[in-house]
């Protein structure tokens, strides 16, 4: 698949770190597999005076080195710098508008797409100038990216100005944990096999355990992340959306309309968070200081940018529940934080263990389990348990393993990839609807509300392990461990 269509590409925050790091690269590889792209026309902007020239010498040193070196060609790269051009314009100013409405006059029939690769904060005042500028037509799209707003109040705000402007199917909201692959091959895996199915519910399934851990610090960006911290930077968009569709009903088609809805009843099923709740099924960690991959790594408190005496979570562990029929007394355990032992994201469905054993030397808490690999390697493996050969019936698990590098030869794409091309083609399935965001934010918005009433600090874990012990603790009082422990 590959974008053929005409369209004009406006991004805001063209010198920022997403925009260097994987919006140009993935739409580098985009118009490079495309047969035709006479039609298409990139608009960078941001408020750096720079000239054309001066931002296409910043691109070409920058991407370069996020595109892999296999896969970078000096000729395709001239290419699609050719599509390019530069425009200083600042967001937050009318006046600075009119540059960008020259270039656009004419263009009033193509696809255009305003992608918001900017701070939240920015986006309604964007949207209103981009619409007193005339630029905003029936066939135009805008992009927002995560985290849409601090909390529900401030989201609902940015919604409502965003939604004055544009209709909801012009509003593609991003969370790029559902552009990877291996999020849509669950999709796959559960919808396109019948044997999952009869599997798929509290009968079958003892406990979900869902991580996202990443072995990088703040990376510079502590300003932003000593204010979000990890539940709005990670808990609220992308775990929450994994957790959808692990959850989710089958939904009649694959149509927005009807994955959103049936995601959004997961939401909404989600069980609110009581303070006593936060307190004993909640553990919120900050990284001090420890070693990643053998090099010594400084503490959170110690990076630039962040105040001495900071609260900021960098690891949540969650014990959540879904209050329905298909998922009652299933826990959901998630996961995620800074600095962790391993960089890895994965989905792990524990079932139950057998009933009884007639199998001497086993042990009942072997269980099969699915684990729905997202990084560093994507995969998908299901362990069940099988004879050691010998005279002797030992058991112990294998692996049946799909591992997609291997299965499939083909480039993987970058999430970002996929969705700028779903963006440029118009298909919001894999985007968050208004009514998503607010539940969303109605289960976490209780949480730092009991956070900040109690005034407890964060529990300091060492940088290079999987977080406080009080994490390991969560899980164990349940009488079951997380995988790594077990
Ligand atoms: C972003 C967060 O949304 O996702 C970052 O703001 C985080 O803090 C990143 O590092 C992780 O994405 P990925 O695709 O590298 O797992």
């Amino acid at each position: 698949m590959a974008v053929q269509q005409n369209f004009d590409l406006v991004f805001f925050g063209g010198t920022g770190d997403l925009a260097l790091r994987k919006l140009l690269p993935g739409l580098y590889f985009l118009h490079k597999d495309a047969k035709d792209t006479s039609g298409w026309r990139i608009i960078a902007v941001s408020r750096q005076q720079l000239s054309d020239a001066d931002y296409l010498n910043l691109i070409t040193t920058t991407c370069r080195s996020y595109i892999p070196a296999a896969d970078y060609n000096e000729q395709a790269w001239a290419a699609f710098a050719s599509r390019i051009e530069y425009l200083p314009v600042d967001g937050a100013q009318a006046s600075s508008f009119t540059g960008l409405a020259d270039k656009l006059k004419g263009s009033e029939e193509r696809t255009r797409v305003f992608y918001l690769s900017t701070a939240a904060s920015l986006f309604a005042g964007i949207c209103e100038n981009l619409a007193a500028a005339g630029l905003v037509t029936p066939q135009s799209r805008v992009v927002l990216e995560k985290p849409l707003g601090f909390d529900g109040a401030s989201s609902t705000s940015i919604n409502e100005k965003v939604g004055a402007i544009f209709k909801e199917p012009q509003i593609f909201r991003i969370d790029h944990y559902l552009g990877k692959e291996t999020v849509q091959n669950l999709i796959a895996l559960r919808f396109g096999n019948a044997i999952f199915e009869p599997l798929w519910n509290s009968a079958m399934v003892r406990d979900v355990q869902i991580t996202l851990a990443e072995q990088v610090g703040v990376e510079g960006r502590g300003e932003y992340y000593d204010r979000y911290g990890a539940l709005r930077d990670m808990v609220q968009n992308h775990l929450l959306q994994l957790l959808c569709i692990v959850a989710m009903e089958p939904p009649p088609s694959i149509d927005p309309g009807a994955v959103r809805d049936e995601k959004l009843k997961v939401l909404r099923a989600l069980r609110p968070f009581t303070p006593e709740a936060v307190r004993t099924k909640i553990v919120r960690g900050q990284y001090r200081g420890g070693a990643i991959g053998g090099k010594a790594v400084p503490g959170y408190l110690e990076e630039p940018g962040i105040p001495a005496d900071s609260h900021t979570e960098t690891f949540v562990a969650i014990q959540a529940n879904l209050d329905n029929w298909r998922w009652a007394r299933v826990p959901f355990y998630l996961r995620t934080g800074k600095r962790m032992q391993e960089r890895l994201s994965e989905i792990v469905i524990n079932f139950r263990p057998v009933p009884y054993s007639i199998l001497p030397n086993t042990d009942r808490s072997d269980v099969n389990r699915l684990v729905i690999r997202l990084q560093p390697d994507e995969s998908i493996q299901l362990f069940v348990q099988a004879k050691v050969p010998g005279a002797d019936m030992r058991i112990r698990p294998v692996n049946l393993d799909l591992d997609f590098a291997k299965t499939f030869k083909t480039r993987r794409w970058d999430a970002y990839e996929r969705l700028l091309m779903d963006v440029i083609g118009g298909n919001l399935t894999l985007f968050m609807r208004r009514d998503e965001l607010d539940a969303a934010w109605r289960w976490i918005d209780p949480i730092h509300q009991a956070w900040a009433e109690s005034g407890d600090p964060p529990k300091p874990y060492t940088s290079g392990t999987w977080g406080p012990t009080a994490s390991s603790a969560l899980i164990v009082r349940d009488g079951l461990t997380w995988k790594e422990e077990a």
